[in-house]
């Protein structure tokens, strides 16, 4: 839970995970978000850690929640966090609670009506959804397409909050807290649609001989449809998208309605490792007693984040086929080794000893500046899989390797 103070902009942090709030107070930052600790550094000044929120309900007005909603077991979002905070806040006409974290639409309502059975009417609701993405999350905090302020009322908290913004000059969405919610699952929806979309074209490029890399290039440069989120991969993965299709499918059914464009055709991370596993197979006949090499764990570069990884089901993959895979991440290492301890790790110094390696992996610089040459000649076999399309195959052929990308037919 995230609480600023109105117009001079302290920011009062509050989590009720003491290791965290301990490793902030001391400048550390407990995830890699690029440019992040730095930020944190240049502000400590204002930023004030605490694992309860009474300071914070003092000195400030907006209440920002920025907790967890993880998938439960059905497929809906754990709200438990977020009650938990709404819970803990103060009946009190003077502040405003402000919902970042993502939630299904109507829940907004259903805390209001829970305010007023606990005499905490009074209290504003605002939801403003976060859009930013893990990886680049500073820029895309402080360049955002648009900002979206949804509230009910014509109270102070809805100007509250768009006049925080304001500095930011984005575009500005005013609408109420139902709308401003289906805005954020179904932004993400899209998204996810999009990279299924290209997925599935992906599919079709590799039995028809065309290369989905230029027909993205074609298909993007359509101003309706654009060439963000087309680059096709093993699957879309992470907390969010897999998470917000499934909250969003699970929210029409209850209401109803069957939202048949979100079904099985998704192509999210758990069903699109077998390309890889697939193209392996191809290459190299049976698995058992090969060596693979996978670059790249994190569901995504400058990220050491492993919820939703493709490289969880891809590894667990080609052990089944008795492979054994040796992983790298410039990163997530640290996290991979606690998810997946059966698996070898390289680090970045030992490099010395990637023989016997086939590769697979993902968009990561250090990897797009890789000497093939130097690989080619550390490497017993020849295969490279580049699950991202991100690899400089003109180079890898160059070095006398295999080149097999997603979609590349
Ligand atoms: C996503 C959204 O992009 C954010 O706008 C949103 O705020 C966030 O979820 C959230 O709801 O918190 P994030 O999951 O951090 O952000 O990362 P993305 O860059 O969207 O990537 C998600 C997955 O899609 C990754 O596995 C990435 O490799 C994959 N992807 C992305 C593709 O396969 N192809 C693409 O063209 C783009």
């Amino acid at each position: 839970m995230a609480l600023w103070r109105w117009k001079r902009c302290d920011v009062y942090c509050v989590d009720i995970d003491a290791a965290k709030i301990d490793l902030l107070r001391r400048g550390e930052v407990p995830i890699y978000e690029p440019g992040l600790a730095e930020q944190i550094a240049r502000n400590v000044d204002r930023m004030h850690f605490a694992t309860t929120p009474d300071e914070a309900i003092r000195r400030a007005r907006l209440l920002f929640v920025s907790v967890g909603t993880p998938p439960t077991f059905a497929g809906d979002a754990d709200l438990s966090a977020v009650h938990a905070v709404v819970d803990a806040m103060p009946a009190s006409s003077e502040h405003a609670l402000v919902m970042k974290s993502t939630v299904p639409c109507g829940t907004g309502r259903a805390i209001a009506r829970s305010f007023a059975e606990q005499g905490k009417g009074a209290l504003a609701y605002v939801s403003c959804p976060e859009f930013l993405k893990e990886g680049s999350a500073l820029d895309d905090f402080s360049h955002p397409d648009r900002v979206v302020v949804g509230d009910d009322g014509d109270g102070w908290a809805g100007d509250a909050v768009a006049a925080l913004y304001a500095p930011l000059g984005a575009p500005l969405i005013r609408t109420d807290v139902a709308s401003a919610e289906m805005i954020k699952l179904a932004a993400n929806a899209f998204l996810a649609t999009k990279i299924s979309f290209i997925n599935e074209i992906a599919n079709v490029c590799e039995e028809t001989g065309a290369n989905v890399l230029e027909v993205a290039r074609g298909v993007g440069l359509d101003q309706r449809i654009g060439p963000k989120f087309l680059s096709a991969g093993l699957g879309y993965g992470g907390s969010c998208f897999t998470k917000d299709v499934s909250a969003l499918k699970l929210l029409a059914a209850n209401s109803g309605y069957h939202f048949q464009l979100l079904g099985r055709g998704h192509r999210g991370q758990r069903v699109a490792e077998a390309p890889c596993g697939g193209k392996l197979a191809r290459h190299l006949g049976s698995l058992a007693g090969r060596r693979i090499g996978v670059l790249g764990l994190a569901f995504k570069p400058n990220t050491d984040d492993m919820r939703g990884a493709s490289s969880l089901v891809l590894a667990a993959r080609l052990e089944s086929e008795g492979a054994h895979v040796c992983a790298y991440d410039p990163i997530a290492i640290e996290e991979a080794r606690r998810i997946m301890p059966e698996l070898d790790y390289a680090t970045a110094r030992s490099r010395s000893s990637p023989r016997r390696r086939r590769r697979a992996g993902h968009e990561w610089p250090e990897f797009l500046a890789l000497d093939w040459g130097a690989v080619a000649e550390a490497m017993a076999g020849t295969v490279v899989i580049d699950g991202r399309n991100a690899l400089d195959s003109v180079a890898i052929r160059a070095a006398g390797l295999t080149y097999d990308g997603i979609g590349i037919g």
